[in-house]
């Protein structure tokens, strides 16, 4: 089954967003197996976005994904990694469609409040990176025959 790494970034967590977020991916129905709040030390966010390492803002980003404590999430379901991207909209809050979670609220490109690994692959390396072995559980939703057939 697919899975992907979410991270409510520090201005979702400052600003209380938190639970909004992950009633989003509860309620759309996947299933969450790791959860944890975590002060990101500098060289984990340049590995976590080691492929923008060259871009202009790449020093700013990692200011502030560094500038307070993240949420750190692994989610799994059918399909999670390209249903969670919809979730939560375009990279520019100001492009992203309403009803998502950039776009319902967020303004900016520099603070658009959360992350979504962005293929598969990206999904298993980026929660090994984010989780140590056992952070991550792996259980049965007793509603799970009510969700997917
Ligand atoms: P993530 O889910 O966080 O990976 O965002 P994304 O996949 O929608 O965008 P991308 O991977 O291209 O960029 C990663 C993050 O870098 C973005 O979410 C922004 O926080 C930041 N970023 C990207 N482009 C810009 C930019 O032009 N200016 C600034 N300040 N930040 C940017
Ligand atoms: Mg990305």
């Amino acid at each position: 089954v697919e899975q992907t790494y979410i991270m409510v970034k520090p201005d979702g967590v400052q600003r209380g967003l938190v639970g909004e977020i992950i009633s989003r991916f509860e309620k759309k129905g996947f299933k969450l197996t790791g959860l944890k709040l975590f002060q990101c030390p500098k060289d984990l966010a340049e590995e976590h976005y080691k492929d923008l390492t060259s871009r202009p803002f790449f020093p700013k980003l990692i200011t502030y994904i560094t500038s307070g404590p993240v949420v750190c999430m692994a989610w799994e379901g059918v399909g999670v990694v390209a249903s969670a991207r919809k979730l939560i909209g375009s990279t520019d809050p100001l492009q992203a469609e309403p009803g998502t979670i950039r776009g319902d609220l967020a303004v900016q490109t520099g603070r658009n409040v959360v992350h979504g690994s962005d293929s598969p692959e990206n999904g298993k390396r980026e929660i090994a990176l984010w989780f140590k072995e056992g952070e991550v559980c792996h259980w049965t939703p007793a509603l799970a025959l009510w969700i997917s057939e």
